[in-house]
C-alpha cells in the first residue's frame, strides 16, 4: 500500500450520470490530462437521461477514454485510482466503479470511492487561486441544491437544501415544457439574453421565510402556467420563450443570492464557493459576484468546463483522501443516495 507521505498520481473516473469523464491528477504537478465524453445526444431524443442507456454507454466509452487520457498524461505510473461511488444512477456508478476497481487490482494500487458532490465542492481547488477554509459552499447541479458550511475536507455541515426540485432540474423542466431540448440550463441561459426582464415577474420562493432551505418546483410550475397562458392567447413564440427564460433565470439567481447572503451572515464568513452544473450560469455568477463585492468578500468558481461533471474533480478529491491514507476495500458498494455529512474529516 502507498505511504501516505509519498506524492500520488491518481486516475479519476466519473460516471454518475450522463458524462463519462477521466483525468490524471499528480499531487505535486497538478492536473496532467482530462477528457470527457458527453452522452447528451444519446439522451436528447428522450428529453432526459435514460439510466439503462447511460450505463451501457459508460461501459462502451470509458476504456478508450482512459487509454487516451493516460497517453496524453505521458503514461505516468498510476499510484491510486479514484472513482465516483455515489450519489447517482446506480448502474452508471457500477459501470465506472467496476472498471476503476479492476484497474486498481491489476496495478496493485489503492482505490477510493469518491462522493460526487465532494468532487464538485473541491473543484475550485484545482484553480490557481484556491479558496481557503472555512467557507460557505453553494452546490447547484441537476440533482442537488445545497448550502454547506465547509471547515475542511470532509468537515461539512448542511445548512440549507431544496425541499423539492434541484435548481438544475427546474432549468431542465422549464426548457422541456417549451420544447427547448435537453439539458435545459445552457439553453435557457442563452435564450434569456434576448428576453425582456420587465414582461413577467416570477416569485422568489421561500425568501420571506427564515432559514436556508429552498424550493424550485413552484418556479417551474410558474413557468408552465405562464407558457400555457401565452399559448391560449396565441402568443407562444420565440420572444415569449426568451422572456420566460429571462424571468425564470432572474428568479433563481435572486433566490440563490438571498440565501447565500443569509448563510454568510449567519456563519460570520465572507468566502463563498459555488460549484455544480448550474454554477456555469452567467446571471447567477454576476449576482453572487455583486453580493461578494458589496460584502468585500470573495466568490470562487471552478473554470467553466469543471462546473459540470468532469473527471478532474474526482481525481482531485480522491487524491486528497488517498494522501490522508484512506482507501476502500474491493467490495465497496456504489450508493445511489449518500449524504455529504456522512463523510469522514481528513
Ligand atoms: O453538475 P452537473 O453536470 O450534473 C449533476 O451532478 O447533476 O449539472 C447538470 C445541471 C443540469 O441541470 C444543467 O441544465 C445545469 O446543470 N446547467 C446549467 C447551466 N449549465 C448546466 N444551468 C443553468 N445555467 C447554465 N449555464
Ligand atoms: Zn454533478
Amino acid at each position: 500500500m502507498t505511504d501516505s507521505h509519498q506524492p500520488l498520481i491518481v486516475l479519476g473516473i466519473e460516471s454518475s450520470c450522463d458524462e463519462s469523464a477521466v483525468a490524471v491528477y499528480d499531487s505535486q504537478r497538478g492536473l496532467l490530462a482530462h477528457n470527457l465524453y458527453s452522452q447528451i445526444e444519446l439522451h436528447a431524443e428522450y428529453g432526459g437521461v435514460v439510466p439503462e442507456l447511460a450505463s451501457r454507454d459508460h461501459i462502451r466509452k470509458l476504456t478508450p477514454l482512459i487509454l487516451q487520457t493516460l497517453e496524453e498524461a505521458g503514461q505516468p505510473q498510476i499510484t491510486g485510482v479514484a472513482y465516483t461511488a455515489g450519489p447517482g444512477l446506480i448502474g452508471a456508478l457500477l459501470a465506472g466503479g467496476a472498471i476503476a476497481r479492476s484497474l486498481a487490482y491489476a496495478w496493485q494500487v489503492p482505490a477510493i470511492g469518491v462522493h460526487h458532490m465532494e468532487g464538485h465542492l473541491l473543484a475550485p481547488m484545482l484553480e490557481d487561486n484556491p479558496p481557503m477554509f472555512p467557507f460557505i459552499a453553494l452546490l447547484v447541479s441537476g440533482g442537488h441544491t445545497m448550502i454547506i458550511r465547509v471547515d475542511g475536507i470532509g468537515r461539512y455541515r448542511l445548512l440549507g437544501d431544496t425541499l423539492d426540485d434541484a435548481a438544475g432540474e427546474a432549468f431542465d423542466k422549464t426548457a422541456k415544457m417549451m420544447g427547448l431540448g435537453y439539458p435545459g440550463g445552457p439553453i435557457v441561459s442563452k435564450l434569456a439574453q434576448q428576453g425582456d426582464a420587465t414582461r413577467y415577474k416570477f416569485p422568489r420562493p421561500m425568501v420571506d421565510r427564515p432559514g436556508l432551505d429552498m424550493s424550485f418546483s413552484g418556479l417551474k410550475t410558474f413557468s408552465l402556467n405562464t407558457w400555457h397562458k401565452a399559448k391560449a392567447q396565441g402568443d407562444d413564440n420565440d420572444q415569449t420563450r426568451a422572456d420566460i427564460c429571462r424571468a425564470f433565470e432572474l428568479a433563481v439567481a435572486d433566490t440563490l443570492t438571498i440565501k447565500c447572503k443569509r448563510a454568510l451572515e449567519q456563519e460570520g464568513l465572507n468566502t463563498l464557493v459555488v460549484s455544480g452544473g448550474v454554477s456555469a450560469n452567467r446571471e447567477i455568477r454576476a449576482k453572487l459576484d455583486a453580493l461578494m463585492l458589496k460584502r468585500k468578500g470573495e466568490a470562487f468558481y471552478p473554470r467553466l468546463e469543471f462546473c459540470t461533471d468532469n473527471g478532474a474533480m474526482i481525481a482531485y478529491a480522491g487524491a486528497q483522501r488517498l494522501l490522508a491514507g484512506e482507501h476502500n476495500d474491493l467490495n465497496f458498494a456504489a450508493k445511489a443516495r449518500w449524504s455529504l455529512e456522512e463523510l469522514k474529516p481528513i
